[in-house]
């Protein structure tokens, strides 16, 4: 499609969406009495307007019942997580069983770890993208100490070729050759937060598994932004954050998916907690742990309803929307996104460099040479919310389930007005 750097053509495509309500499911911050262009749904996602009333439903069964809410809410709270599996499989490609919500992200890399890395022999080693997020490196290396390696030998931290702003596929499939029989996992984060790429999850996967290594992913920026067909990949296991794409809010639960192979197995070690023993034999009290036969068996604790009401009210409307459409939108989205950055760019003769390769969720990083700090902020200002990363990277994910097109043409505005016409 031909693209135009118009209000009108803007409002056009918008009137063309066929997503164009949800919008209206949605709350936005306003500045000057209008919404802000949102740019931040790979941070922390808009509110659901759904989402105040099942957790308003949750304190009324607190006020009206009680300990009773456990049985008898209308959502009953010892099964309330059990009605998220389904949607949330849907969304990362997962049969239903293979997927619970639980805890925060960084605390079920730690436990997926449990199950899935066991240094033997030879196979001691992680391979991890370089630079991936703080907190799984923090996780990474931790986990190598605690089992007594050290991570300057045992972490393997995969490079993009000098000058370049993203990692081919080929980086990754080498480096797991080179490595293949001293491999015990390779962990990658499935989409990169820094430069928003979307790795070759099938065949990274594929080439790690054939090299003899478990297979873990960081969706915490895929979940919600790309297509995931996390069991037809053969992946071991992942876990991924609800609060960006998914939209349940600050710090919210985390969702963990576990291969098919992998449940039932009486070999696998797992540290255990009371919620991840079959509901049928849980108040017998007895001292043997009984697993429920799915992901469910990881959980240790149960669950904070209170938090997983809104996780409610955001799946509800990625069951209605549906991924494929949403990814269809947001292919059309950001490349607006980008056409937009590169008028941008003629008109006021910058020297913008998108860093974000083809292969791409919703997000784009840009490199603002020859501009700094001082334009994002004023960015901020105007009502548009978008982050900074040093050194000098601006982060805009246009979500498709809530911003416009007509948001992309009046970024475009206030973005060129701040470049010239800033004091
Ligand atoms: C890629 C990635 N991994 C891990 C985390 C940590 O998430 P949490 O604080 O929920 O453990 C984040 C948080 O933004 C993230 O972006």
């Amino acid at each position: 499609m031909t693209f135009e750097n118009s209000l009108s053509f803007a409002e056009n495509l918008d009137r063309q969406d066929p997503l164009r309500e949800y919008r209206e499911a949605f709350l936005f911050p306003r500045h000057q009495g209008e919404p802000v262009i949102y740019f931040t749904g790979n941070s922390l996602g808009l509110q659901p307007k759904g989402a105040e009333e099942y957790v308003r439903e949750v304190m009324a069964d607190w006020k009206e019942l009680a300990v009773e809410g456990h049985f008898k809410a209308d959502r009953p709270w010892w099964t309330y997580h059990e009605q998220l599996a389904t949607p949330m499989a849907s969304i990362v490609g997962a049969l239903p069983k293979e997927v619970t919500i639980m805890n925060t992200l960084t605390v079920n890399l730690h436990l997926l770890m449990v199950s899935f890395f066991r240094p033997e022999g030879k196979r001691r080693k992680i391979l991890c993208e370089e630079k991936a997020f703080p907190s799984d490196q923090y996780m990474l290396k931790s986990q190598l100490r605690f089992h007594g390696l050290d991570p300057e030998e045992a972490l393997i931290e995969v490079k993009k070729l000098p000058g370049q702003h993203a990692w081919t596929t080929q980086d990754f499939l080498q480096a797991i050759e080179e490595h293949g029989d001293e491999l015990a996992l390779v962990m990658l984060g499935g989409v990169n937060y820094y430069n928003g790429q979307v790795l070759d999850m099938a065949s990274i996967t594929r080439a790690a598994r054939a090299a003899g290594a478990k297979v873990g992913w960081d969706l915490a920026h895929a979940a919600g932004n790309v297509e995931l067909s996390l069991h037809d990949w053969g992946v071991d296991f992942a876990a991924w954050c609800s609060y960006k794409y998914l939209n349940s809010g600050p710090g919210n639960a985390s969702g963990v998916f576990i291969h098919e192979r992998h449940l039932e197995r009486d070999d696998l070690p797992r540290f255990e907690g009371w919620w991840g023993n079959r509901k049928e034999t849980r108040f017998l009290m007895e001292p043997e742990f009984d697993p429920i036969p799915t992901a469910d068996a990881w959980q240790l604790s149960n669950p904070p309803i209170l938090s997983l009401a809104p996780l409610v009210a955001s799946l509800d409307l990625f069951e209605k929307a549906g991924m494929e459409n949403l990814c269809r939108k947001r292919d059309m989205l950001t490349g607006y996104l980008e056409f937009i950055l590169q008028e941008v760019d003629r008109e006021t003769e910058s020297d913008f460099e998108i860093i974000t390769p083809a292969d791409r969720g919703c997000q784009l990083s840009v490199f603002l040479h020859g501009e700094g700090r001082p334009l994002f902020d004023y960015l901020m200002q105007q009502g548009v919310i978008t982050d900074w990363r040093e050194p000098n990277v601006i982060r805009l994910a246009p979500a498709p389930f809530y911003c416009s097109f007509a948001d992309m043409y009046r970024f475009g505005q206030i973005l060129k007005k701040g470049i010239l016409e800033r004091p």
